[in-house]
């Protein structure tokens, strides 16, 4: 599935970072995989789904099943870069803008299946499954397991200078959000 060359990049246990042309191809590649996502993926409508496909020293990759209404909170990714793919169906991204000390939603993008985005250090999203079908993600991230922040409740009106909240832990973090 990875050419040599992706797989050399990915497959390292040492610490490191891969840019963005490489995360996106990347989880474009995930996500044409369709033979090894489909058997496991699941579309929870109690509860957003997903699993870790791989972990290594640079990069971590996620599936991530979305029923009708499902989405994230508002966060970061620690200032890892990222990239996510739509292996099915589509899903919305509300951008934020947290350089003015707010949690400012600000555009929102529509992903659709065979798109590939990718995520500068400081970007600041939720997605979200507003279709009235399912969805199948994949995300990628490195470095790998950085500890997310999240929009505090109310965030849209806290001042300037309100603090940024205390980071979470990436095992519960990365789980919770992607
Ligand atoms: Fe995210």
């Amino acid at each position: 599935m990875l050419p040599a060359g992706l797989a050399d990049a990915v497959l390292r246990d040492d610490d490191g970072a891969l840019d963005l042309a490489t995360l996106g191809d990347l989880a474009g590649r995930f996500a044409a995989a369709s033979w090894l996502w489909r058997p496991i993926v699941r579309h929870d409508q109690g509860r957003r789904w997903y699993t870790r496909l791989l972990l290594t020293g640079v990069v971590e990759v996620w599936l991530i099943g979305w029923t009708p209404g499902q989405h994230t909170a508002v966060h970061d990714h620690g200032g890892a870069l990222g990239a996510l793919a739509v292996a099915d169906g589509a899903v919305e991204e509300d951008i934020h803008d947290l350089s003015r000390g707010s949690w400012q939603g600000i555009e929102t993008r529509r992903h659709t299946r065979g798109h590939v985005v990718g995520f500068a250090a400081d970007h600041v999203h939720r997605i979200i499954n507003r279709d009235g079908l399912a969805a199948t993600t994949v995300h990628v991230y490195s470095p790998p397991e950085l500890p997310l922040r999240y929009e505090p409740s109310g965030a849209a009106r806290i001042p300037a200078a309100a603090p940024v909240p205390p980071a979470v832990t990436a095992a519960t973090a990365g789980a919770a959000a992607l």
